[in-house]
């Protein structure tokens, strides 16, 4: 009786859902995202919106997302780097909830790496990013991060809260003639890296 109604109990929880991702055009993409209540932060409603998030990033090979690109124009992102196909050589990074955050750069070389965006489907740019920031934010279970980023981790960041800002990488783009599609990014854009072949 007991297992039947563990069961039972297991079969009404919700389930996790891989999203919808909004394509650029679509007005959240355009929004300034409002801040998250902190009283917000811990109701299960809330907590499932963030696993779904996660889930999503996840089915589409993502190394973050931000709410407005689940249609929804709060300040909230996900991000997680570890072993990425498409970025096989940068280093990981943990699974991260950041939530209202507040950036500040610390080193303002600019780095230039090629992006891309699950709402700009296919396409690949080369964007400059700011090397180190520092980043405050309010973590999953409402607690305070406090911490600095650099290199393609800050990119990273500087990425998902541009989507909190209404920007996308397009935006960054001091040259668009660095924007191609896949394909033809990775037979004439991508910068072929020397020595690879003997390592
Ligand atoms: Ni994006």
């Amino acid at each position: 009786m007991r297992l039947a109604k563990e069961l039972a109990s297991q079969d009404t929880s919700p389930r996790i859902m891989i999203l919808k991702v909004a394509r650029l055009g679509f007005p959240s993409l355009r929004t300034v995202a409002q801040p998250v209540a902190v009283d917000r932060i811990k109701s299960p409603e809330f907590q499932r919106l963030i696993d779904d998030m996660v889930e999503t990033m996840y089915e589409y090979h993502g190394v973050g997302l931000a709410a407005p690109q689940v249609h929804l124009p709060i300040q909230l992102a996900v991000l997680e780097v570890r072993n990425h196909p498409r970025y096989p050589d940068m280093p990981p990074v943990p699974l991260t909830v950041l939530i209202n955050p507040e950036v500040s750069i610390l080193d303002r070389t600019t780095v230039d790496e090629f992006e891309g965006c699950l709402s700009i489907p296919e396409l690949r740019g080369l964007v400059p990013r700011f090397k180190e920031l520092r980043v405050k934010a309010v973590g999953r279970n409402g607690e305070p991060l406090d911490f600095t980023a650099h290199d393609f981790h800050a990119r990273v960041i500087q990425h998902e809260t541009d989507h909190l800002k209404g920007e996308v990488y397009l935006d960054r783009m001091p040259n668009l003639r660095q924007l191609g599609f896949l394909d033809e990014w990775q037979r004439f854009l991508l910068p072929k890296k020397t020595g690879d072949e003997t390592n």
